[in-house]
């Protein structure tokens, strides 16, 4: 299974059989409230009917097409919406089956760029430590979460990590901290060291999600933009968990008012229900990389047989047509100072060493026990029991509810979390 615990797993299965809406349901009928809108991925709920709609009628009429040299409606339709979505130029879509492959497909299309413009001596990537994107080994790489990272092998050659942009002093900020834009400058230190002229491209989560949600602090962002726009670096925002209404906005690009090259995306692309990911770029990106080529020549070698595929396709469409009938994005906009001052309402719990919050996002570090990682192993399994499904990595639990969730199911989620705590809070 994946990042499980099989033998704990095993001896105690928490097996989901259904589910609607804000809801799980056990396999004994016991109703279980989602507070990770599945894995950040379930913005309008499980089992939306329009979307399953959508995906039952495409079923039926086109299940798959040729992906190389040929084409189906689905696939423009989707990525014309996707584009309406991204901000300013970054208009040209390319689809993959997760997050992890469009990272793997930003970076190649970086390094694409740069060689379409003979500049192959762009080869570095860097990353952050924290950061996360994905499993496979660009993502691997240029992703800093250690844990990830041992125990295979080296990883892409040349990629530099900067720092995560986070001081102790930010502890229980809500929002952007307002300290730290100085943590951009690590990227400029490995300019100094390495050459900008060297340097594909910079990757970030513009919220480092996976690593426990750390908002970038005020400024940060943009200085992170000035130094790539200064070197010719491209900057990849990997909005797999941002994307999709998370921060408040389409994208996090927009709620920090950063536009990057190059943005990746899964996830809530699909609301979750058929696996999908994309990478939005620039169209300049695009130009340099078709220029010249004539029309009986492949302008990306890269690809894969399941890219657009029709079904994913038609639940993007359905999802995305969702959350605009709903008006999602905007109700996670106005939802997030309630959740926030909920989540901020456990910080009188001793056993509460840090909250981080932004837009319908949450991180909440727990102090550790004597073995690190088991108490957010307990508490997991304790929100279970009690009617939860909670994310937890390590000592750290995440809130990232579905944006159709009511103030009720915030509260109780809450409440659930504050009652499976009492063990060690008291
Ligand atoms: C920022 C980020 N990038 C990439 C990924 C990988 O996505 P997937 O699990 O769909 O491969 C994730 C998954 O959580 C993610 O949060």
């Amino acid at each position: 299974m994946p990042f499980t615990a099989n033998a704990g797993f095993h001896a105690d299965p928490r097996m989901i059989e259904r589910a609607e809406g804000m809801y799980y349901y056990a396999a004994d009928g016991r109703q279980i409230l989602d507070s990770c809108a599945g894995l950040y991925t379930h913005a309008a709920g499980h089992c939306h009917p329009d979307i399953v709609a959508a995906v039952e009628e495409q079923l039926r009429t086109l299940d798959y097409a040729m992906a190389f040299q040929f084409g189906h409606p689905g696939a423009f339709e989707l990525a014309e919406k996707v584009a309406e979505l991204t901000p300013d130029n970054l208009n040209k879509v390319f689809f993959t089956n997760s997050g992890s492959e469009a990272v793997e497909t930003s970076l190649k299309i970086a390094l694409a760029y740069h060689a379409a413009r003979g500049e192959n001596q762009r080869t570095r990537f860097v990353g952050r430590e924290k950061g996360y994107h994905g499993v496979n080994f660009g993502g691997l790489s240029v992703g800093g979460i250690a844990r990830n990272k041992n125990g295979f092998g080296a990883g892409l050659p040349h990629v530099h990590h900067m720092r995560n942009a986070y001081l102790p002093e930010s502890r229980f900020s809500k929002g952007q901290p307002e300290a730290g834009m100085e943590f951009a400058d690590d990227l400029e230190q490995i300019v100094q060291t390495y050459g900008g002229d060297t340097i594909a491209a910079c990757i970030v989560e513009p919220i480092a999600g996976s690593a426990g949600i750390f908002v970038p602090p005020q400024g940060y962002l943009q200085r992170l933009r000035e130094i790539c726009d200064a070197h010719g670096i491209l900057l990849i925002f990997d909005e797999v968990i941002c994307g999709f209404g998370r921060t408040g906005k389409a994208f996090g690009a927009h709620s920090f008012g950063v536009t990057p090259d190059i943005i990746t995306m899964a996830k809530a692309l699909t609301n979750g229900t058929i696996p999908m990911g994309a990478v939005a770029c620039d169209i300049a990106l695009y130009d340099a990389i078709a220029a010249g080529k004539d029309d009986r020549t492949i302008e990306l070698f890269h690809g894969y047989t399941y890219s657009g595929h029709p079904v994913a396709c038609a639940a993007g469409i359905a999802a995305l047509k969702v959350y605009q009938d709903e008006k999602l994005f905007e109700r996670a906009n106005t939802m997030a100072g309630k959740f926030c001052e909920l989540v901020f309402g456990l910080n009188d719990l001793n056993i509460i060493r840090d909250i981080r919050s932004y837009g319908m996002l949450a991180g909440i570090d727990l102090e550790p026990g004597d073995k690190p990682g088991d108490r957010g192993y307990e508490l997991m399994q304790a929100c279970f029991d009690e009617g939860l499904v909670l994310r937890t990595s390590g000592d750290t639990f995440v809130l990232a509810p579905a944006f159709i969730a009511e103030e009720d199911q915030l509260e109780e989620m809450i409440s659930i979390i504050r009652k499976s705590l009492s063990k060690w809070a008291a």
